[in-house]
């Protein structure tokens, strides 16, 4: 069974080729990160035109690259949300068209389940129950996953989700968009420790998570403690990732222990913080605790995980209509 991902829930355009047996026969994806640079953040208006253009010639790519013929495909993945509306509408609306015409399933993808699904694109994949942290630019979930088609939200972020907050911090210290990748850089450049911002664990017991009052905290230190150069901003860089850091292992392991799971896999663009991996399988090696990431090619916002997410529900009848709109976010 091959089946065709498509993903433009934010400023990737994806689309690729995924068999039965979880190979990426092709994944391509078409980064508008460099428009959106220019603003210092995601445009809504402009992510959904530049979908537009680009949608056709990406499937197109995928389905050359994947050395398949259209008539091989056994059916279509979009994401359907959470994310921006206007951008999920074009890679669904897309997925619907080519399936009707076609007359493939369709399946109607959750953003979310496809990041915990890019865990099973490696040949090193977790086994049930485990615990997974979709930690991303829109949110930080912890679930317990105790099979292909069972997610449950354990906690998730009550204000800013981690990413968010790596490219609020990343603002705050002239790095410029994306934050993450740009803090990790700057905090590597350098090992003093001599500041140390909040860790918000919230009540006890709970595995939500807040970041909102650690991104206030650097912004406080930064009014107060002027950044002169490099050397200072990598300072604040470090200790705002740390404190970042702190709070995801501490939430997962104390996760890990409450559902007695001996295994860990995280996902999303946060996960490809290699200072955060590092720390993860540091903490958790002593614990007897796996810790399960994908590459870093499947971090990000890829269309090999939708389609991955996109294969259990179509075996699983799991799909959707011409009558399914988007969501931007899920309902609780
Ligand atoms: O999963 P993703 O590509 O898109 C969403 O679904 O949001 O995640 C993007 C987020 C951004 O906030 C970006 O700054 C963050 O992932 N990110 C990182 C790193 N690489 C990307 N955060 C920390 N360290 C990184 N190396
Ligand atoms: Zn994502």
């Amino acid at each position: 069974m091959c089946i065709l991902g498509i993903e433009s829930s934010c400023d990737e355009t994806a689309a690729a080729v995924v068999d039965k047996e979880m190979r990426i026969l092709s994944s391509v994806i078409a980064s508008q990160v460099d428009v959106h640079r220019q603003y210092g953040g995601v445009v809504p208006e402009l992510a959904s035109r530049m979908h537009s253009e680009a949608i056709t010639p990406v499937v197109e790519k995928a389905v050359h690259q994947a050395g398949i013929a259209v008539t091989d495909l056994q059916g279509v993945a979009a994401t359907r949300g959470p994310g921006l509306v206007g951008a999920l509408l074009v890679g669904f609306n897309f997925a619907k068209a080519f399936a009707w015409a076609r007359e493939l399933p369709l399946a109607g993808v959750n953003h979310l389940e496809a990041h915990i699904h890019s865990l099973f694109l490696t040949d090193c994949a977790p086994d049930f129950p485990f615990i997974a942290l979709v930690v991303s630019g829109g949110h930080t979930n912890i679930y317990h996953v105790s099979a292909e088609n069972r997610f449950e939200l354990m906690g998730q972020t009550r204000d800013d989700a981690a990413g968010e907050a790596f490219d609020k911090v990343a603002k705050m210290l002239g790095l410029g968009y994306p934050g993450g990748p740009a803090i990790e850089e700057m905090a590597n450049t350098q090992n003093i420790n001599d500041i140390r911002f909040p860790r918000s664990l919230l009540e006890k017991g709970s595995f939500d998570f807040s970041f909102s009052g650690l991104k206030s905290a650097v912004a406080r230190h930064i009014l107060e403690n002027p950044v002169k150069d490099d050397a200072d901003k990598a300072r604040v860089a470090s200790a705002f990732q740390a404190a970042v850091i702190d709070v995801l292992c501490e939430k997962l392991i104390g996760a890990a222990k409450f559902r007695n799971c001996r295994q860990i896999g995280i996902s999303g663009g946060v996960s490809a913080n290699q200072t955060f991996v590092a720390a993860l399988t540091g903490r958790t090696a002593k614990k007897n605790i796996r810790v399960f990431a994908p590459p870093l090619s499947l971090c990000g916002d890829n269309a090999a995980m939708v389609a991955a997410r996109g294969a259990v529900m179509i075996r699983d009848g799991q799909t959707c209509g011409l009558d399914h709109d988007v969501f931007s976010r899920v309902l609780t």
